[in-house]
């Protein structure tokens, strides 16, 4: 179990996320460094508040049913099937081992995940999000409730809908963000916190919407995959995995927008890669921050910077604790914060040439 004895100075960070209790605001968001026990027993060593593990990829539960099935048929190969028409039942309709392969597969695919969770709650005494990164609606959501009873503290949903589809509009993909919600609360009992983007065409009416249908928290904004052109190669490459420091802002934006207007707990996350950021979207509005890039890039110490710099400034400002200065500077009081936005840009860009 975690020793917090060094870590007196944080007696005033104390934070509620979720329903839950977090020692500070501070969360390892799901990555690759948040996959091993060794690891998340160090995050918890270096003090932050809560952990969210790597995610189950909705299409990692498709594949391993794929490959189950390739292996009944002695080695035939069924990859050139789509996972879509798999598991669209098309081809085994009407098999009977069809039902069985598929939940195997499904149960042995999460099962290595469920036994992790549990070894991770049995390590740490910090909270323990579990995640699932899911871009459909597709026959997926009872694998949450075998989570809930690995005993991890609340689940996070990354839902990750890049609307390039032509074919489907606006409504047609919003509606999947609370089909998924509705069918996954039939499921756990869990608190759902939901990790989304930023591409809605009414960001702040539908983040409103998304936090009246149940969750217990927002975490804004997933960092999307980027795509590249390689010039010398002339092909297409992948742009930077990691984000910059300077990348807070786009993020502290909307926290500062939306805090004070939804119902439910905002967490966020993308460029938070020092104390000073950390702080701004406590500002801001933020329950809690997450960080991820700043953990592979800093190492597991920033996480006590953050900390101490953290402490250091609220003892300078004479905030006891982070109830009173979180959302100071929200801008839950403004209808339309783009007018005043627009004040701003005029007067800043105007003096510049
Ligand atoms: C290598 C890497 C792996 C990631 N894997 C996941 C993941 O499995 N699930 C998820 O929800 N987010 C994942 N993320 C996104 C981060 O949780 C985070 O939202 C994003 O990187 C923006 O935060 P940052 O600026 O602190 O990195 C990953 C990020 C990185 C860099």
């Amino acid at each position: 179990m975690t020793d917090h004895t060094h870590f007196s100075f944080m007696e005033n960070l104390f934070t509620t996320y979720l329903g839950l209790k977090l020692r500070n605001p501070l969360i390892a968001g799901s990555c690759g460094l948040t996959n091993s026990i060794s690891n998340i027993k160090e995050l918890a060593t270096k003090g932050v508040g809560a952990v969210v593990v790597k995610s189950l990829f909705e299409e990692q539960i498709h594949l391993e049913t794929e490959k189950v099935i390739k292996n009944d048929q002695g080695g035939v190969s069924t990859f050139n099937h789509a996972p879509d028409t798999l598991l669209s039942k098309r081809i085994y309709d009407y098999d009977e081992a069809y039902s069985y392969i598929y939940d195997f597969a499904k149960r042995n695919t999460l099962g290595k995940y469920l036994d992790f969770l549990k070894e991770v709650k049995n390590s740490v005494d910090i909270p323990i999000i579990a995640s699932i990164n899911c871009v459909s609606n597709q026959d997926w959501h009872s694998f949450a409730n075998k989570i809930e009873e690995t005993g991890v503290d609340a689940l996070e949903l990354n839902i990750y809908i890049l609307p390039s589809d032509w074919r489907r509009s606006g409504e047609d993909n919003e509606k999947i963000y609370f089909d998924i919600i509705r069918e996954v609360r039939n499921y756990v009992n869990l608190p759902i916190a939901v990790k989304t983007g930023f591409y809605f065409s009414s960001l702040a009416q539908s983040v409103k919407k998304l936090s009246q249908c149940g969750i217990k928290g927002l975490v804004l904004f997933n960092r999307p995959y980027n795509t590249d052109i390689d010039i010398d190669t002339i092909d297409l490459s992948h742009g930077p995995i990691f984000s910059t420091a300077e990348e807070y802002t786009h993020t502290l934006r909307w926290i500062s927008i939306l805090s004070g207007h939804v119902d439910c707990d905002l967490s966020a996350s993308t460029g938070v890669h020092d104390h000073k950021s950390f702080i701004k979207q406590l500002l801001a509005g933020a329950t809690t921050v997450q960080i991820a890039s700043a953990l592979y890039k800093e190492g597991f110490d920033i996480i006590p910077e953050i900390l101490k710099g953290t402490s250091t400034w609220m003892k300078k400002h004479k905030f006891d604790t982070v109830d009173l200065f979180r959302g100071k500077l929200s801008k839950s009081n403004l209808e339309n914060p783009a007018a005043i936005e627009r004040v701003q840009f005029m007067k800043l860009y105007s003096g510049i040439e």
